[in-house]
């Protein structure tokens, strides 16, 4: 039995003050409840460690939502996966489509990402997904199979016993138009279908793999409770403690 992994991706919003009133609402709630699910949160780098602090006496968990493969030197502007675990953090969330289309990062560099990730010990949590062109042209799976062949490369079992996938598909993401049930449980059926031949069955077994885009507190309970989905990665709604824990208590 797959334990649930609810991980709120922050992205680019909450300054210091904010992120100080969310972690201790989430705290609060938390703690008054009987949950189930593990709860992630990924603010941004500058509010890290002030994250961290806060959540110290509690079950939330802290993710990064981005890192560079190098260990440390002349990146400027750039975050190591060593600098991750100092203030920290246990996941970091990598491959992301923002990151792929806005930052233009492509497979072989979320490969590297990984691997250094996992050498540091950092959990990856693992984004993949298709463009809407790509779903309407019929490629989905292909897309998908590609993403996880060229992302995982070179990796075992081992390396990746950690490892979460998140699947979002992009045009799901920030919309307003979620996957139907349906739809994201027949990708997550393949995705585990690919790392079983990729890795093993009892790898992909335990393997927890998280639906991602416009997962909002009441569409969450019919997602979750397909058989392959055993998570989400949320965006917009993980912004407010009401709406994160509505998520959260559905899992
Ligand atoms: P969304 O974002 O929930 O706002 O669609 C999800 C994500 O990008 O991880």
């Amino acid at each position: 039995m797959r334990k649930k992994v609810i991980a709120g991706n922050w992205k680019m919003n909450m300054d210091m003050n904010d992120t100080v009133a969310l972690i201790s609402e989430l705290k609060n709630e938390i703690r008054n409840k009987n949950l189930n699910a593990s709860v992630i949160v990924c603010p941004p780098f500058t509010n890290l460690d002030t994250a961290s602090a806060l959540i110290k006496d509690s079950s939330i968990k802290l993710g990064a939502q981005n890192m560079y493969f190098e260990e440390n030197g002349a990146f400027t502007g750039e975050i190591s996966p060593s600098m991750l675990k100092s203030v920290g953090c246990e996941f970091v969330i990598l491959g992301h489509s923002e990151r792929r289309t806005i930052f233009g990062e492509s497979d072989q560099v979320i490969n590297k990402k990984i691997k250094t990730a996992v050498k540091h010990g950092l959990k990856p949590i693992f984004c993949i997904g298709e463009t809407l062109e790509e779903r309407e042209g019929g490629i989905t799976f292909k897309v998908i199979e590609k993403q996880i062949s060229n992302g995982l490369e070179g990796l075992s079992g081992t390396d990746l016993a950690e490892l979460i996938v998140a699947y979002e598909p992009v045009w799901a993401i920030g919309t307003g138009r979620n996957a139907t049930p349906r739809q994201a449980q027949e990708v997550h059926q393949f995705i585990r279908g690919l790392i079983a031949g990729q890795l093993s069955q009892s790898f992909a077994d335990q393997l927890v793999i998280q639906y991602g885009g416009s997962v909002k507190a009441d569409n969450a309970s019919d997602l979750l409770s397909q058989s392959d989905i055993d998570g989400a990665l949320v965006g917009g709604a993980c912004l407010k403690a009401d709406s994160f824990i509505k998520i959260v208590e559905a899992a």
